[in-house]
This record gives C-alpha cells, structure tokens and sequence, in this order.
C-alpha cells in the first residue's frame, strides 16, 4: 500500500521547483534530513496486517454496541434511528431543513418532487455560529438557531407556514422516537452546557416558542451521515451505507433488525448510527495512537473521547501535523532546527494545508507559501518534508477509515449469507472532497480489506441539507401509511405496533 504512496510523494514531478528557493548549502545533509524523517515517520505506517487487525477490533466492538446488556459500556455505540426505510420515490412536499454539526449552521428550504425523483433545493442560509455560542450555554444556541430560522423564514415569507422540518444533528444522540433525541455527548468543537442528556428537538421548539414569531411542524432528527445515505438512497437504491470523513468522521448503514438487541422485534432492517468516532475510547488503539495523537487528544475540549475520529478527521489532522512539524525542527531534521511563533500556535496549521500541499502539480509551491506565511525559513527540501509528512497523515488517516469501512461491508455481506456483496456508500464530508489522493487510497484499501465486497461511492449532494428533509419525507410516507392500515382496522394499534408494520425497503 505504501509503495504507491512513496512513489507519488517523492517521485512526483515538480513543475513549480523553479520558484522555490535555491537549495541550501549543505545540500547532503538536508537530503539526508528527507532520508532520516522517512525512516522516524515509519510509527505512522500501518501494515495491512494492523488494518486487519484494527478491522478485526472495530468488528467486536460493533456487536458489543449492538448488544442489549453490553452497550452500556460500548465505546462503538451502535445508535438504532429508527429509520427502516430508504426512499422509495413517491416521497414528495416541502420541507424546512436544519444542519448543524459541522463548521457552520444552514437552514434550507427544500422541494422533494415525486415524479422528478429529485430534491430541489429552493434557498438557504448560512449562519456563523461565533465561538462563545459553541461552548457557551445550550439555551443560547437554540435562541440562535430558532433567531436564524426566523430570518430565513421572513425574508421567503414563509412565517405563516408551518412546514416539516428535518433536522441534521451530527452528534451522538440516542434516538427514543424520530422526534425524540438525546444528546449523548458532544463531540468535535462543541461542549454547550445543559444540553447532554436532553431532548435536542424539545430544546429547539422551546427556543421557537419563546420567540412566538412563527411555529414548525413535525421534526424528524437525522445523523449527518443517515442525511447522506438517505439523499444518496434517492439517486441508487442500494445505497445503505453513509459516511461522512469531514469536520470529525462517522458512518450509518442498514442492519438486520434481529441483531438490533435494544430495539424489538426481529424483521427487516433498521440504519445504525456506529459513531465509530469513539473507535478506541477504552484504550484498544493504544498501540496504534502515537505520542501526536495523545496529545491532540489530552489538549482537546473532550480528551479520551472520539479516539478514532481524532486520528482520521478534519478537525484534528492539522493539528498532528503542527506537533510533528515542531518535533521534526526540535531534532533538526526540518527548518533548521527553527520553530516560529506561529508554529507554535494551536490549530495555526490548519488540515486544508495538507489537501492543497499535496496536489501534484501546485503543492510544494503551495508549502512554500504557507511556511513563509507561518514565519518559517523553508528551503525544497524543506517543503518536501513537510510534504511527506502531511501525505503520511492523511494515508492513515484514509488506511483507518477504509479499514472501517471494511468491517461495515464484510458484515453486511455475512449478515445477508452473501458470496458477493453489491452496495453503495454516501459520502460526504471536506476531507474526502477536497483532499486530492484521500478517496483512492481509501477505495485502495477497502477493496483489498474487502475483497467479496463491490463497493460504488457516491458523493452527496448535498446530504445533510437535503437528506434530512429526505428523512422526514420518507417518516411522513411511513406514517400516512400506517395511518391508512390502522384506520382500514379499526383497531387502535399503540405506536410501537405502527412501526414493525412499517414496510423495509432494501
Ligand atoms: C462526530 C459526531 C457524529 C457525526 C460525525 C461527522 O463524530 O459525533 O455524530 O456523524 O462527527 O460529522
């Protein structure tokens, strides 16, 4: 797996060079510095033995969140959503879409029109959420979301309205019925008070009813990644797993419902929500996580939670790039034994650095520029190095979600008795977009890691808008329909019974 990886990062040919500075001139020994930072970026390196064996690891620790009496200490947790269904194209009306969870908040207004099979975007609006909201009490943040619905509301003229409203909440929240959430923990760059243990859409219809400016209808709360397997499920129908390798990393996909232990009954399929992010969370990566990722870890707002995620995703990778960069000078392997101020500062080497430092043709231009912006004397080698350090992340950062998603396929395939498995994911997520070599490494792995399984990616267009309002469209199909053969009855089924009556499409 990694000859590739050498071969592009070292022998890529470099149109930009003539920009760079001359080498230093010492040249030998910086040339020797490239040679040395390879060989100490080796504890980076996964075998396809370790990917293996993580895959191995991940595979119990789904069962165990699956489990009735074994959950309650899973650090995989497995959360049923109560989603049976993908779309089945009769789905249709206008939707009111929320989406929070990743680096802003949007309200959208969305049209799913049946006989196109689309969901038409119709306007949306980005709000900032400033940073003394994201740790500051929950009570403000809903005042600030139900103030930015407001707003979008009245400049569409739609405050007389009262549509349904799908809600893409990408925190771990265990599901008690599709309008009823609680919030397990944050994860990521939120930590408002009051809010764990909460029912998040009660939070949010008090804050609306403060205002008393305008009233929504029925909600249904969707992961990110459920929003990117629904909105993908409308374009392929064997799309059953989401995934999302953004802000922080997660993934969705259908489950058999008799290995659902928590939730009754035994037939058809329900989406899980694994939140693999706390992959790790009792200490079972140890030998994997580095000296960088402990301490990304003990410096974050939520340390010894979210092992995996603070390994893989977005909002960690820069910053375990910054820390090998200084440990990389400190032994005067890079700069010259300097380290800038800037460089010294948290979160300065920001994770969108990696994606555009690894392009093939701008990328060590581009290194050039941001270690110059960053205060720090950068010669070719210089850039090649930081190069090389930045491809060896986000590698294992890729390695480690294929090897996930890998376990997710191969249970799929067992769980249906299947020789060969035919599937799509939904993918969403900054990192697997932007990052130019990030999606063929992890197709690369997990078709090695993999190798019965058949798997088509599709990006989401748009998933955590649309996929939400997908979801409250196919929860209001499921329950018009269940309506119907309760009234053709006549007998009064409890909501439960409702349910399990609840068509599952595969
Ligand atoms: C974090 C959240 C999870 C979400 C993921 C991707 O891991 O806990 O719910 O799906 O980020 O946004």
């Amino acid at each position: 797996m990694s000859s590739t990886e050498q071969a592009d990062v070292n022998g890529a040919p470099c149109a930009k060079r003539s920009k760079l500075r001359p080498n230093p001139p010492d040249q030998e020994s910086t040339f020797a510095n490239l040679r040395k930072v390879k060989d100490w970026l080796q504890r980076f390196h996964l075998s396809e033995q370790t990917l293996r064996d993580v895959s191995a690891r991940l595979h119990k620790d789904l069962i165990r969140g699956l489990g009735k009496h074994s959950h309650h200490n899973a650090p995989v947790k497995m959360l049923p959503t109560f989603v049976r269904a993908t779309p089945d194209g009769t789905e249709k009306g206008d939707y009111l879409a929320l989406d929070l969870g990743g680096t802003n908040f949007r309200v959208l207004h969305v049209r799913v029109v049946e006989d196109e099979q689309r969901v038409l975007k119709m306007d949306s609006k980005i709000c900032a959420i400033p940073q003394e909201i994201m740790l500051g009490p929950g009570e403000k943040l809903f005042d600030h979301i139900a103030a930015c619905l407001s707003e979008f509301l009245e400049s569409l003229g739609l405050k007389d309205q009262t549509l349904p409203l799908g809600f893409t909440f990408s925190f771990p929240c265990e599901q008690i019925e599709i309008d009823k959430s609680i919030l397990i923990r944050w994860t990521k760059g939120f930590n408002c008070s009051g809010v764990e243990g909460q029912n998040v859409v009660a939070l949010l219809r008090e804050a609306i009813r403060r205002r008393g400016d305008y009233d929504i209808g029925s909600v249904a709360m969707v992961n990110d990644t459920v929003g990117t397997m629904m909105s993908c499920g409308y374009r392929d129908r064997s799309c059953e797993i989401g995934m999302i390798v953004g802000t922080g990393t997660n993934a969705c996909y259908m489950e058999e419902m008799k290995n659902v232990k928590r939730v009754e009954g035994e037939d058809g399929r329900m989406c899980i929500n694994t939140e693999w992010g706390g992959f790790g969370d009792d200490g079972s990566l140890r030998d994997i996580q580095t000296e960088f990722d402990v301490e990304v870890d003990r410096k974050s707002l939520n340390p010894g939670v979210h092992t995996f995620e603070k390994m893989i995703s977005g909002m960690y990778l820069g910053e375990v790039a910054r820390l090998v960069l200084i440990k990389l000078a400190q032994e005067n392997m890079l700069f010259g034994g300097k380290i800038s101020d800037a460089l010294r500062t948290p979160e300065k080497f920001e994770t969108r650095y990696i994606s555009e430092i690894e392009k093939d043709d701008t990328g060590l231009s581009r290194a050039q520029e941001i270690l110059s912006e960053l205060g720090l004397p950068a010669g070719p080698e210089d850039c090649e190095i930081v190069r090389l350090v930045c491809a060896t992340l986000s590698t294992r950062s890729a390695q480690l979600c294929a090897a996930a998603l890998a376990t997710i396929a191969n249970r799929i395939r067992t769980n249906r008795k299947l020789d060969h498995l035919r599937t799509t994911v939904g993918v969403d997520g900054t990192v697997y977009r932007k990052h130019p070599k990030f999606s063929q490494r992890l197709h690369d792995v997990v078709r090695i890691l993999a190798p019965k399984c058949d798997i088509r990616f599709l990006v989401s267009e748009d998933g955590s808008g649309k996929g939400s309002a997908m979801v409250t469209a196919v929860a209001q199909r499921l329950a018009a329909q269940s309506h119907l053969l309760e009234e053709s009855d006549g007998e009064e089924d409890s909501e439960e019974d409702e349910e399990e009556e609840e068509e599952e499409e595969a």
